[in-house]
């Protein structure tokens, strides 16, 4: 299991480097699988998700100056939602708190990395979407959810 999920992290982060072409922009649709005992927390991962969507309407329409002004709400969105679920994890004891906070820092960190073509028009698109959908649908149910319930 757990290397089933290391080779999907390599999958995932191999596709984002080489900028392996997506057919279309992907959806990002809450459900039932993002719902935790933290109404907080999902109400900021639910400001993610529609700020997310955001950026990719601001990318299929080709609008630079939407497109930076929403990518730079998301992330800030996801440094602010990252540091105070950071600060929960804290809180309630979580016991990998510091694995957790790497996955975060990775993200933040691959996100730097791209900020310069997007400020520039040139990021491509569709994959950095693909990208951050694959990471969230991942993260928030296999690594948000079940580090809320344990202590
Ligand atoms: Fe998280
Ligand atoms: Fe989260």
């Amino acid at each position: 299991m757990k290397l089933k999920l290391m080779l999907t992290a390599l999958t995932l982060s191999t596709a984002f480097i080489h900028h392996v072409s997506y057919a279309a922009y992907p959806q990002f649709t809450w459900g039932p699988e993002f719902v935790s005992n933290e109404v907080e927390m999902d109400h900021e991962h639910q400001a993610l998700f529609f700020t997310l969507s955001s950026l990719c309407d601001a990318f299929e329409k080709k609008n630079l100056e939407d497109t930076k002004r929403i990518f730079h709400g998301v992330v800030n969105w996801a440094v602010t939602h990252f540091a105070s679920e950071e600060a929960h994890m804290q809180e309630i004891g979580y016991a990998h708190l510091e694995v957790h906070k790497k996955a975060h820092q990775d993200l933040v960190e691959k996100i730097q990395e791209v900020t310069p073509s997007v400020e520039a028009g040139t990021a491509d698109g569709e994959g950095l979407m693909n990208f951050l959908h694959d990471w969230l649908y991942h993260h928030i149910p296999n690594a948000d959810i079940p580090a809320y319930g344990k202590s």
